[in-house]
């Protein structure tokens, strides 16, 4: 009867980490399409992701283009205003890899995805001399697990960004309140990649 129950108890076991693997490399691009919420958000340069910082951006969608660019629908405070931005990423020859340009030339690249629940990026910035990292923790809910949070900080610390360093977005407005709402049509910005000089190429759609 124990054997039983134990061999059960292992049935049980193998059956929900076969719903969660964690993937690493050979990214699926097109099973990260879908809504997202920002949760934690990273930088060796604590001002980008202040308030008013560029990098204080909150996802809300990722579509897949049907050539392999990744559009994101987020939302920054202008002026404590909660404004749509929309970003075309591009694909670089490397898995997981894309670039856009946003203050700056980015490079990001997917670290570790389950596609269900998170999915953690880590983005360079190069701006004229200067570099910067971004680390983000993004969810398919509003929270995560404890557990992927740690995972997350672990991957901080690796990348030499002090714990002082990591914001909790779960605290703070993350504008999900203007989701859906139709009144801020008015005030959305596109930032387009690829294109102008450095600095951010956004411009007022109407
Ligand atoms: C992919 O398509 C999008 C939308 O049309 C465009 O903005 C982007 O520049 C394209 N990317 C490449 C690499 O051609």
């Amino acid at each position: 009867m124990k054997l039983l129950l134990l061999g059960l108890g292992l049935i049980l076991v193998c059956a929900h980490e076969e719903g969660n693997d964690v993937v690493r490399r050979n990214f699926d691009d097109s099973q990260i399409s879908g809504y997202w919420y920002s949760i934690l958000l990273a930088s060796d340069v604590r001002e980008k992701i202040e308030e008013g910082g560029s990098m204080r951006v909150f996802v809300k969608h990722i579509e897949v283009l049907s050539n392999s660019s990744l559009l994101f629908n987020m939302y920054t405070k202008v002026d404590g205003k909660c404004t749509e931005i929309s970003l075309v990423t591009d694909k670089t020859e490397k898995d997981g890899e894309y670039s856009v340009v946003y203050d700056g030339y980015n490079l990001f690249s997917i670290v570790e995805t389950d596609y269900t629940d998170y999915i953690i990026f880590h983005l360079v910035n190069f701006k004229e001399e200067h570099t910067f990292q971004l680390m983000e923790l993004y969810a398919r809910e509003p929270d995560v697990s404890e557990e992927v949070k740690k995972r997350f900080v672990k991957y901080c610390q690796k990348h030499g960004i002090v714990k002082e360093n990591i914001l909790d977005l779960t605290r703070v407005d993350r504008c999900l309140q203007a989701q859906g709402s139709e009144e801020d049509q008015d005030s959305r910005l596109v930032v387009s990649g690829g294109e102008g000089g450095p600095g951010m190429s956004a411009f007022q759609k109407h």
